[in-house]
């Protein structure tokens, strides 16, 4: 092999190595999303709901500073939200309500304002004060989730409501 053909191997290695990268890259983004819009913002609530649940249950038994990792997680399910409501994406499977499109600009004032709740729970249960938490909790389920679930989604009799979830489990 002469110093060419060494250079050519190199060569060729690194765009190997360069087109895995990519299509590894490629392949967890496709996975993450399903490419289906409804399905993938259903997957997305059930998680908010689940985070949910879980901060109110950790505030029951008087664990403020866990609903931090609750409340950051919906923190950044906020920023997703947006993006999983594509004009055109309402079909028969979605709960989702026409006003979205109708009135995007209120439903992004919506999506902010869940960020803001969820970033001020975050921040009260990251300061370990109970009272303080529970108070920002309290509100929570009408105020963060309600805000948008009222005017922009439509409520499924058939399974059970998922907001506000302290209507269901009062304290
Ligand atoms: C900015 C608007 C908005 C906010 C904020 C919001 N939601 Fe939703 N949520 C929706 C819409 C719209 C749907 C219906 C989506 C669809 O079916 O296409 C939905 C659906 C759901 C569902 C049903 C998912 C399924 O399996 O079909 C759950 C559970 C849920 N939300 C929980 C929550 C909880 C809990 C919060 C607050 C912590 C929350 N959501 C905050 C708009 C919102």
């Amino acid at each position: 092999m002469n110093k060419r053909q060494i250079k050519t191997v190199v060569a060729l290695g690194c765009l190997v190595a360069l087109a895995l990268t990519t299509s590894a890259t490629g392949q967890s983004t496709s996975k993450l999303w399903s490419g289906d819009p409804v399905a993938d913002r259903q997957r997305l609530m059930k998680l908010n709901g689940a985070s949910w649940a879980d901060a109110q249950a950790k505030l029951k038994a008087g664990n403020a500073e866990a609903v931090a990792v609750n409340a950051e997680t919906m923190a950044l399910i906020a920023t997703q939200i947006v993006a999983l409501f594509p004009e055109g994406s309402l079909t028969d499977k979605s709960k989702a309500k026409p006003e979205i499109w109708q009135k995007w600009p209120e439903f992004e004032s919506a999506v902010k304002n869940y960020a803001m709740q969820a970033e001020k729970l975050r921040d009260a249960a990251r300061s370990k004060d109970l009272a303080a938490t529970e108070a920002v909790a309290k509100d929570f389920g009408r105020q963060a989730c309600g805000t948008c679930h009222t005017p922009f989604r439509v409520p499924p009799p058939q399974q059970q409501t998922p907001a506000p979830p302290q209507q269901q489990q009062p304290r």
